[in-house]
């Protein structure tokens, strides 16, 4: 069910792309370098735009693959690749928490804006220690556990008596991250932190949240009546109301950029 909505959130966001996607998921190579002739992993890759930039700088003997689950989102990506003539990409329609390519395959993976979305993100890192050669390295974005409002939903949530889990909790903190990726045995972490929110109109900070729909694979919103989904509807605008200021409402999005080695 919910990789089903997983699915379904992205196939409907043929939109997607535009300058603060691509920016925010590129910077990746601000923290990373790719050599011609590497083999290149983009995880989650959407429509391509780490790909694309990683088929550019690895050149024709190096070669990508981009993984997805969103069909309509990598019908976007294998567009962008005709429309750039790009020779040395792959795309390919799989979970990657169920992608099993040769060990000691890849010089980089990345993953950008999506590693959150993966239930057992342990065997994830696990996984992509497995499949890189000694000497490659990760790269992927996550967000601080209260970006996006999300402390706003939570608190609304609860004065409700509803639990609700976040999806951005378990890399929502440096120390946290650090100790996932340790326990996956990598070394030299780096952890960059970018500040990408706005301030956002009262209107549309309010907007942002509907009062039911939640990514998480252990939802308790799904189960609940209409009538009690408005009335958590009505605290988060009530608990957004209370957040705005002169500039209006703050809309936090920390995000950490990640980089760890396979010794
Ligand atoms: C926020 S988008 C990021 C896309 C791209 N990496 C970027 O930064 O432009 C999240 C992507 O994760 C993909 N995704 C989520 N769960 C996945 C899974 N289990 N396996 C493969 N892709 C998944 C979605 O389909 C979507 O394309």
């Amino acid at each position: 069910m919910y990789k089903q909505e997983v699915i379904n959130f992205y196939n409907a966001r043929t939109n997607y792309d535009n300058d603060v996607t691509r920016n925010r998921a590129v910077a990746l190579f601000d923290y990373t370098t790719l050599f011609p002739g590497q083999q290149v992993l983009d995880v989650a890759t959407g429509t391509g735009n780490i790909a694309l930039e990683a088929a550019k700088k690895v050149g024709t003997r190096g070669s990508v693959i981009g993984i997805d689950i969103a069909t309509e989102l990598l019908k976007i990506a294998q567009q962008k690749i005709q429309a750039e003539n790009l020779s040395n990409v792959q795309l390919i329609e799989v979970d990657a928490e169920a992608y099993q390519p040769e060990s000691n395959e890849f010089d980089a993976i990345y993953c950008s804006f999506a590693i959150v979305l993966f239930p057992n993100i342990p065997k994830v890192l696990k996984n992509w220690y497995r499949f890189l050669k000694e000497g490659g390295f990760i790269a992927f974005t996550c967000s601080s556990e209260d970006s996006y409002l999300a402390l706003s939903i939570l608190e609304a949530c609860a004065k409700h008596g509803v639990t609700l889990p976040n999806l951005h909790k378990p890399l929502g903190t440096p120390e946290r991250i650090q100790q996932l990726l340790t326990q996956a045995n990598f070394t030299q972490i780096e952890i960059h932190p970018r500040q990408l929110g706005t301030y956002l109109s009262l209107e549309t900070a309010q907007s942002r949240w509907n009062g039911q729909f939640w990514l998480h694979t252990d939802n308790p919103l799904r189960e609940l009546k209409s009538e009690k989904i408005s009335q958590i509807k009505a605290s988060y605008d009530d608990e957004i109301a209370t957040l705005e200021t002169e500039q209006g409402v703050w809309h936090e999005e920390l995000i950490y950029y990640v980089v760890a080695r396979k010794e």
